[in-house]
């Protein structure tokens, strides 16, 4: 019956979910332990979130948090960078959320951002790199040309070299205030995120392009993408609820809109109440160069919640990639469950971002100075 295997479902992922907290609690460190592949855990839970003022407190780089993890033997040994630097998460936080404050629209940019950064060459800040006379750079790439928020990457870099100099790298940064941004809303911590990545030297828009998913993937597509990123089925579901807050332009909807398949139609899969109520505001698209912002979570899109989920059984994903995780079985019990208990897509986010957070390991580079630049 449809219900007891919704139940079901819900249960088992309630309790390997239960069970990842369970030993991340035991371990005293956040649920990245799972993943051969991440970098040194030194910046715990943000247990600092009680600080005020730079530096005061126990910080955040207690090294007992990565003790007995089975990680190589230089994990024990901190880089010089972090023990540096124990203001560092007190420092990104302070200014992500005055800014975030200021402007909420940041909040889903510095998450793209984050995302953006992690999906091509894994989170080495090669986003942050600006083209060059013989270099065009993934920031120049279209996918990326909606991405925003790189001014509060540079507030933060710019204190940090006051404080602490070349101790920080960018890709770090980026990945600190993907993590405020989002909890601003809850003024705590909503997953732990790891120190220790490094700079890349090397940044390229048709990667960029090649490697970043697309809106009007189906299923199998984005699941495949997922995959070659070490990631799978939950964190695709999971992540794709980044989507409850932010916005999306009418010209990557046009076609669904307006001419799903050549003939002036609309994709059918899209309520059509949904459909029109998007036509409406899409009908000046291309005048005058306008391309309006719909929310992605209509209604709902500047709270970070569950209510993406119920915006795609209603059948109001905004994207052809949203709407292809009702397309899977598997995707769609997955986005039932979450969109029905809050605490399980929290935690599944959270622990999701944890993995996409340590796509390329630390990586090889370098700490760069200035973010826009290589040293
Ligand atoms: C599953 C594959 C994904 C696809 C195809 C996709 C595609 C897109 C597209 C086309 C936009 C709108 C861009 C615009 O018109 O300005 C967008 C916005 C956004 N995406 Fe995704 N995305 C995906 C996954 C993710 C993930 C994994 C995250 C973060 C963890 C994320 C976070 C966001 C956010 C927060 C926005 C709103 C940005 C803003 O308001 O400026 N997306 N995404």
């Amino acid at each position: 019956m449809m219900m007891s295997s919704n139940k079901f479902f819900t249960t088992f992922l309630l309790l390997s979910l239960s069970m990842f907290v369970l030993s991340h609690i035991s371990n005293g460190q956040g649920p990245h332990h799972h993943d051969q592949q991440q970098k040194n855990p030194v910046a715990g839970h943000g247990r600092d979130h009680h600080q005020d003022d730079e530096g005061k407190g126990r910080g955040h780089d207690d090294h007992d948090d990565h003790k007995g993890n089975g990680k190589p033997k230089d994990d024990d040994h901190p880089p010089p960078h972090v023990k540096g630097c124990p203001q560092l998460e007190t420092i990104a936080r302070n200014i992500t959320w005055t800014r975030v404050a200021a402007d909420p629209t940041l909040a889903p940019k510095l998450l793209r951002l984050h995302f953006h950064d992690c999906f091509v060459r894994g989170c080495d800040a090669s986003i942050l790199l600006d083209s060059t006379a013989s270099n065009s750079a993934e920031k120049d790439a279209i996918p990326n040309q909606t991405v925003a928020g790189y001014e509060v990457v540079d507030e933060i870099k710019a204190r940090l070299e006051v404080v602490c100099p070349s101790s920080v790298s960018c890709a770090d940064i980026v990945a600190l205030a993907a993590r405020d941004a989002v909890s601003f809303q809850f003024k705590r911590p909503m997953w732990p995120v790891s120190i220790g990545r490094k700079d890349g030297r090397v940044s390229s828009s048709s990667e960029a392009s090649s490697n970043l998913p697309s809106p009007f993937s189906n299923f199998t597509t984005l699941l495949q993408e997922f995959k070659n990123k070490g990631l799978d089925l939950q964190d695709l579901v999971a992540l794709s609820g980044a989507h409850t807050i932010g916005v999306g332009h009418c010209g990557l909807i046009s076609d669904r809109l307006f001419n799903f398949t050549g003939v002036g139609d609309t994709d059918p899969s899209i309520a059509r109440a949904y459909a029109s109520l998007l036509r409406a505001k899409c009908s000046n698209l291309g005048a005058n160069n306008v391309d309006p912002a719909i929310e992605m979570d209509p209604g709902s899109g500047s709270s970070f919640d569950t209510h993406y989920y119920t915006a795609l059984r209603q059948n109001q994903g905004l994207f052809e990639s949203d709407a292809a995780l009702l397309t899977d079985q598997r995707s769609a019990r997955m986005s039932r469950a979450f969109e029905t208990n809050r605490e399980l897509f929290f935690v599944a986010f959270g622990q999701s971002m944890v993995k996409m957070g340590a796509i390329g390991g630390v990586g090889a580079g370098e700490i760069r100075r200035n973010c826009h630049v290589i040293n």
